[in-house]
């Protein structure tokens, strides 16, 4: 009994002393004095070990101790209270803020856009569709019936699960997609990565951008393909631009060109860019074929339209100076940076 009376004093003195001044502490002084497994609940365990006519005054010292104990504790917690309700919250509104890093557009995103912008000025809406795509959108509906030849410069990624669904060629899937719905007239715009199997160089790539355009409405010609073509090179490189068209074969459209744009880097004289011709090919177009109006419910004699498809990397490269396709997916924040004033 003495051992614990002295035990006990000891005790007061040092909660007496004691300064609890932040939550983490109080919390600590809780656990350790009035906690389950606290000094407190062991003491009141002594009980049984004190002898039976001491019972009594023990009792009364541990009920004394235990409200010592608890007043401490109650008095220390009002303090922290009232101490962080006067401080406010404890940061300094006069300091600097840290700067937060910002992002910037990426290069192929700037580029899409850009695109994007030109084309819905003269009423085209965007329109997406999927990169895993099965074979009847991507290829057949397209007049790329199986085996056809074409098909071979566009050999791709197949999915295992399925031997009928493969990640995308070009954004002309969306085309069949967009016309299957049976709204029209239509003006769409698609970005949308795609995918070959290829070998990856500074040139090539095993995905790219493109970005498709669609105009399917009654009376739609050639010369409105060619007019609405050479708004956007106007808008897109400068009013200097100088187009030509050359004819080319896509089994979607008839008849088929690929349109050309004077070289942006020499003016048309000549280099190494543009192969010494003074033009740079920029895309594929052409009208929309019979055949593909028909695989998507859109009666050919009543209905016309035409179509282009064009990559986003290159005309990218050109615009930037770059010199590496793979910059654009590797994702070393030196190179993206350069892009955050362009935006
Ligand atoms: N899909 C073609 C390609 O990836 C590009 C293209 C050419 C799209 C002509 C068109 C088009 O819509 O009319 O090479």
């Amino acid at each position: 009994m003495e051992q614990l009376l002295a035990q006990i004093e000891q005790l007061k003195k040092e909660i007496a002393e004691s300064a609890v001044t932040d939550a983490p502490s109080l919390e600590a002084f809780r656990i350790r004095f009035l906690g389950t497994k606290g000094i407190v609940k062991n003491l009141m365990g002594e009980m049984k070990n004190v002898a039976n006519e001491k019972k009594r005054e023990f009792g009364q010292i541990m009920n004394e101790f235990k409200q010592f104990a608890e007043s401490h504790f109650e008095q220390w917690k009002e303090q922290l209270e009232a101490g962080s309700a006067a401080a406010g919250p404890s940061i300094d509104n006069t300091l600097p803020g840290d700067n937060l890093p910002l992002g910037s557009r990426h290069p192929i995103s700037l580029m899409r856009n850009h695109i994007i912008s030109i084309f819905q000025r003269l009423g085209f809406a965007v329109a997406e569709g999927p990169e895993i795509e099965d074979d009847f959108h991507n290829f057949t509906a397209l007049n790329l019936p199986e085996h056809h030849p074409a098909r071979d410069m566009q050999d791709t990624f197949y999915i295992q699960q399925n031997p009928d669904w493969l990640l995308r060629t070009h954004t002309s899937n969306i085309q069949i997609r967009e016309m299957e719905k049976g709204e029209l007239p239509l003006r769409i715009i698609c970005p949308g990565r795609v995918y070959r199997n290829e070998t990856i160089s500074a040139r090539s790539h095993c995905f790219f951008h493109q970005v498709e355009g669609l105009y399917i409405d009654e009376n739609v010609s050639f010369a409105d393909l060619k007019q609405t073509l050479y708004y956007f090179v106007q808008e897109m490189y400068g009013k200097d631009v100088k187009v030509r068209f050359r004819p080319s074969y896509f089994p979607f459209t008839e008849p088929s060109a690929e349109m050309d744009i004077s070289c942006q880097i020499c003016g048309g004289s000549g280099c190494a860019i543009c192969k010494k011709t003074g033009w740079l090919e920029i895309l594929g177009c052409g009208m929309v074929h019979p055949n593909v109006l028909q695989n998507c419910g859109i009666d050919p004699n009543k209905y016309t339209g035409f179509a282009f498809g064009m990559g986003i990397e290159r005309p990218a490269l050109l615009k930037y100076g770059i010199t590496d396709i793979r910059l654009f997916s590797e994702n070393d924040v030196r190179f993206l940076r350069q892009f955050t004033a362009a935006t």
